[in-house]
């Protein structure tokens, strides 16, 4: 019998053993996460025309992201009603209707189902069309550029879901002319739980000098400053959060890469308008990790944009972007693309040695034996402070503060039927993880 308030012990830093393969729970994510948080669905620099689509998934739901004749963005559940058939099966493209494959059912940019083959002959006045439009996603805003869906109406603005994050957001996200995601994005199947790798770009800086040791061995790099002083991780109400190192942010891209070096426009301290602090042009060239909660991830110096869709609790599908600045020429853009598929690809260097340590998460903890033990996430416990200069809880970069701040929204969802449950439930975010 699954009993959600046993999984997560914010206050001790442990979780159960059973988040990362249990079907029950899974399900349960499924409705009260996925069904009820803001989920990254595409950035606009993929769709910048009218009618220009692309196809993600929310979840488990295939989802198409279309442009709209006005310039907003609509979502639809990708799937056509008639007999339920994937209706869209490009990755991206550009068409102000599309007809299913199986029987030519054709929608409109709107979502409205505009064509039926033969009606008149086949189903007379029979069949009304107007209620039989696209399920549409019931909300979709964005933020710099970055459009997210949300199936839950009754939640929060964007804006307020990313909460803290905002401020990060606003200073990697800010540079001259904005940012973008160069596609198309690289694809892979891997057998993990969603959870791990999402955990992982939150706040693990701690994996760096063991998980990849041996390609920093090979490009003669340490892995970090472990120390204090040496960067800052913060997490936020809604579980995003994210660890900033204090060194210039293109170093290890560049070193992996030398090629994307001799063109690269690096970012610098002198980008921004005068009113920036220095503290705020310090974290702009610095090097980050972090997840917005759910299941998205970034890295703001190898420049690689995540999104980990569950299959099941056992799979998932990452999807890549190189994440370039627009100012970058298109020499440039075309190589940081190859750095970043080199490096977190596929096959990249540093994906391979995560990916090895997300599945080993997943399978042995099944054990009969295993699963009644706890995982544990205590590193910093009693150091994390508020900070005036800082927005969100914050800590020491090495610190798993981010981790037990995810976990604590994530049992918080959990545990609630709605979002004002859930609101009552996240009030008290700072005092549990202080
Ligand atoms: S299933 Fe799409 S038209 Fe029949
Ligand atoms: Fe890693």
């Amino acid at each position: 019998m699954l009993d959600v308030n046993e999984l997560i012990d914010v206050e001790a830093g442990t979780q159960s053993r059973r988040i990362f393969w249990d079907k029950e729970i899974y399900e349960l994510e499924l409705e009260r996460v996925f069904g009820r948080c803001w989920l990254f669905l595409a950035h606009e620099s993929q769709i910048p025309n009218p009618n220009d689509y692309v196809t993600t998934r929310m979840a488990e739901d295939d989802v198409l992201v279309w442009r709209q004749a006005d310039g907003s963005t609509k979502a639809f559940l990708n799937q056509c009603l008639h007999r339920g058939t994937k209706l869209c099966m490009a990755e991206a493209g550009s068409a102000n209707a599309l007809s299913c494959i199986y029987h030519g059912w054709q929608y409109d940019a709107a979502g409205n189902l505009k064509t039926v083959p033969l009606e008149n002959m086949l189903y007379g006045d029979s069949l009304d069309k107007s209620k039989l439009g696209l399920r549409e996603v019931p909300r979709v805003e964005s933020y710099r550029g970055f459009v997210f869906g949300c199936m839950d109406p009754d939640a929060p603005s964007l804006e307020e879901f990313l909460g803290d994050d905002k401020w990060y957001m606003d200073i990697w996200s800010d540079v001259p002319g904005g940012v973008e995601l160069l596609g198309p994005p690289g694809r892979s199947i891997i057998r993990t739980n969603w959870k791990l790798p999402t955990e992982g770009f939150v706040g693990d800086v701690y994996h760096l000098g063991m998980t990849h040791g041996s390609i920093l061995k090979a490009i003669a790099r340490p892995a970090a400053d472990f120390g204090p002083g040496a960067g800052l991780q913060s997490t936020s109400r809604y579980g995003h959060g994210h660890a900033i190192q204090f060194m210039h942010q293109n170093s290890l891209l560049h070193s992996v890469s030398p090629e994307l070096a001799e063109v690269h426009q690096v970012r610098k301290p002198e980008d921004l308008p005068e009113d920036r602090t220095d503290d705020q042009r310090k974290l702009y060239t610095s090097f980050w990790d972090g997840s917005f909660f759910p299941n998205c991830s970034y890295l703001i110096g190898l420049n690689v944009f995540k999104v980990w869709h569950p299959i099941g609790p056992d799979k998932i599908e990452i999807v890549t972007w190189a994440l370039a600045d627009k100012r970058m020429s298109d020499e440039e853009k075309r190589r940081l693309t190859v750095a970043v598929h080199r490096t977190f690809g596929t096959a990249g260097t540093l994906e391979g040695d995560d990916m090895d340590n997300f599945e080993f998460c997943v399978r042995p903890n099944k054990g009969y034996f295993t699963r009644q033990g706890k995982l544990n996430a205590q590193m910093g416990k009693g150091n994390a402070r508020l900070d005036p200069k800082f927005p969100g809880v914050v800590d020491e970069m090495v610190s798993e503060l981010s981790i037990r701040g995810y976990y604590r929204f994530y049992a918080d969802c959990l545990a609630s039927e709605n979002w004002e449950e859930l609101q009552k439930r996240s009030e008290k975010w700072k005092e549990q993880l202080l």
